[in-house]
Order: structure tokens, then sequence, then C-alpha cells
């Protein structure tokens, strides 16, 4: 098991397959791109499905998300996915995706073994998208969303990051679309994790202010507090249900305190927490020739060492220097 030093267990493995992406969203990247990792460092699909089967057969693991970047620009995915669906137990399997590239992908994905999907998507409006993510790609993402439900990718979920003065008027709108639809949206403060070190506090729209725009247009009772467990979202019932919506408050309500989740980057690197310092390098103990025995004392003692929580109200915070966009949401 991977259990930190204050007794919390990881049992969500969230893979990075690529740090490319085909959007720029302004929280995440710039718009001229990154420096992208070089392919000879990038994890191969046998290496992914090495250390995935290290997580599930010996450490626990029970969930795998891919994540990107964007994990649909990665061509093995499908293979990966139906690889790692075959592991015994067999892990909860999804993704966190742009959406991009879903209209073609979501009936083999689902046939894979994909169990659902997570969906960006922080505006209807074509504009306002091309603005955002500085490309013109909204109708590719509303059809991979339709294409993800079609194919039983469910609950199909669609993740939305409200910036002031951009898409927070939307709020209602984005909601109303996606009850419409049966897909549970939640939405998510933005996190000091861009690329380009911009984030400001005073910028980023809360969770409680989230709630006080949506209760002017809608009834929300909390479903279940007791349940939300090591999920980041708090979920509320909409107009009394079943219809669901959440917030995720990384920032003002963070649920660090009850984390599961460890990430693996694209280059092979064991992060413990999404604003880690510090990596523990699998690729190299991999290439080195390591055993499945020493792979799994390594990734154990890189999660022992997992801190109480971000830090971001923390005077001396540091933003990690890895982006968002390399090391998967
Ligand atoms: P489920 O589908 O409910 O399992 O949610 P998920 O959180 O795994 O979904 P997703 O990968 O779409 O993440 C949603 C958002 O939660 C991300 O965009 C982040 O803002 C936030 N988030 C995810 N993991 C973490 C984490 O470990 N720490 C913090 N602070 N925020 C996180
Ligand atoms: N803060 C919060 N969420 C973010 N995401 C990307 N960057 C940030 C950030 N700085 C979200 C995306 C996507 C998921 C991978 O993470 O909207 O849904
Ligand atoms: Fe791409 Fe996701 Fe970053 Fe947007 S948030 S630029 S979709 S990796």
């Amino acid at each position: 098991m991977l259990v930190d030093s204050f007794g919390r267990v990881a049992t969500d493995l969230r893979v990075s397959l690529t740090d490319r992406c085909n959007l720029r969203c302004s929280y995440c990247m710039p718009p001229e791109g990154l420096d992208w990792l070089p392919k000879p460092e990038l994890l191969t699909a046998d290496e992914i499905c090495r250390l995935v089967t290290i997580g599930v057969e010996r450490l626990g693991i029970d969930e795998v998300r891919y994540t990107g970047g964007e994990p649909l620009l990665r061509r093995e995915l499908t293979g990966i996915v139906a690889r790692t669906a075959a592991l015994r137990p067999r892990p909860r399997l999804s993704i966190t995706s742009n959406g991009i590239g879903l209209a073609r992908l979501a009936g083999p994905l689902a046939e894979a073994g994909l169990d659902r999907v997570n969906i960006s998507l922080d505006t209807l409006d074509r504009d306002t998208f091309t603005r955002l993510a500085h490309r013109d790609r909204l109708q590719d993402v509303l059809a991979g969303l339709a294409a993800a439900d079609e194919a039983r990718l469910r609950p199909v979920k669609v993740n939305t990051v409200l910036m002031r003065g951009v898409n927070e008027h939307e709020a209602a709108g984005l909601l109303r679309f996606c009850l419409e639809r049966g897909y549970e949206l939640r939405f998510i403060e933005q996190m000091p994790l861009d690329a380009q070190h911009g984030w400001r506090r005073e910028e980023m729209v809360t969770a409680g202010e989230i709630l006080d725009m949506l209760t002017r247009e809608f009834s929300l009772t909390p479903d279940d507090p007791g349940e939300r467990g090591s999920a980041p979202a708090e979920i509320f019932l909409v107009d009394g249900g079943p219809a669901r919506v959440g917030v995720i408050g990384s920032v003002t309500r963070p649920f660090c305190g009850a984390c599961d989740r460890v990430r693996l980057t694209a280059d092979g690197q064991v992060r413990n927490c999404l604003f880690a310092t510090e990596e523990s390098d699998l690729r190299g103990a991999l290439r080195g020739g390591a055993s499945d025995d020493e792979i799994a004392e390594r990734w154990t003692a890189a999660v022992r060492g997992k801190r109480a929580g971000h830090g971001i109200d923390d005077p001396a915070f540091l933003q990690p220097s890895r982006p968002m966009s390399a090391i998967g949401g």
C-alpha cells in the first residue's frame, strides 16, 4: 500500500501521457505553447503499462486516470486502456480530456474498457472559447462531449474553471446546458499551476462566489456531505435532484486531508501532490534495470514523504516548476 506519514492511502493513480496539448487555456499555458518534453524522455507505452501493473498488482491502486496535457494526443491511448483494463483486480479507468478528438475515439475507448471521462468546457460562446483557449475548437469539444455520452462513458463529467471578467457570467448557462444533457458539471477554483505564473488570489472566482451565483437561479441542497470521502467536489442537488452540480474549492476549501491521489508524469516521475516540490524518478529505475520490487519500493518511499497540504496560504508558498499541463489535472 502507498501510505503517507499522515495515514492517507493513495489508491487513485493519475498518469500523464503527454505534456502536449492542442489548446492553450490561459490558466494553463501561454499562447505560444511550451518547450515540450523530448520524445526519448517520455515513458513508452510498455513502460507505462509496466508501472500501472506494479501499482495495481502490488501497491493497491484501484483507479487509474489518464491525463495530459491532452491524453487523446497520445496515439497509444486505446491500447494502453485495453492493456490496463485486463489487469486483475481490474482498476476503474477514466480520462481527463479537453474533448477534441473524442468524436472519433469515444467508441473505441469504451470498447477498450474505458469507464468514464471528464471533459473541460469553460464557455458555450465561440468567441470566448477562442479568446480563452487561443484555438477556434468549441465545436470539436461539443462533438466530443456528445460522443462520450453516446458511447456511455458515463457519468460524463464537465470541468469548468470560472475566471473573472471572462466567463463567470456563464455559470448558470453552463449548468443549464449540462442539466439538459445529463452531464455532471463541476466548477473549479483556479489554482496557481499555470506555466506563466500569472495566478492572483484576488482574481480567483471562489467556491463561495460560485455558490452565490448559482443560488440566484437554482435551489441547491448539499448531497449527503458525509459521502464526499476523498472526492474533490462538494456535490449539491439542483432543484431537489436528482440532477447534481459540484464545486471544487481546491484553494478555499481544500480536500488535502482526504487526498488519495498519486501522480506519474509523462517522463516517469512520481509526484505525491499537484504542488509537490520534489519528484521521484521511476523512469531512471526502469531503464536502469530495476526489478518490480525495487520500483515498488521507490514508489512507496515517494508517497511516504507527502506533505500535509498544498500550502497555497503559506507565505512561503512556491508554485511548482512543473505546470498543470505537465502534471495532468
Ligand atoms: P472525479 O471524476 O470525481 O474522480 O474527479 P477528479 O478530480 O479526478 O477529476 P479531474 O481530473 O477532472 O479533476 C478535476 C479538478 O480537480 C482538476 O481540474 C483540479 O482543479 C482539481 N484537482 C484534481 N486533483 C487534485 C488534487 O490532487 N489536488 C487539488 N488541490 N486539486 C485537484
Ligand atoms: N486551476 C484549476 N484547474 C485547472 N485546470 C487546468 N489548469 C488549471 C488551474 N490552473 C483544469 C482543466 C481541466 C483539468 C485537467 O484541470 O480545466 O479540466
Ligand atoms: Fe490543454 Fe488542459 Fe491545459 Fe487547456 S487546461 S491548455 S486543455 S492541458
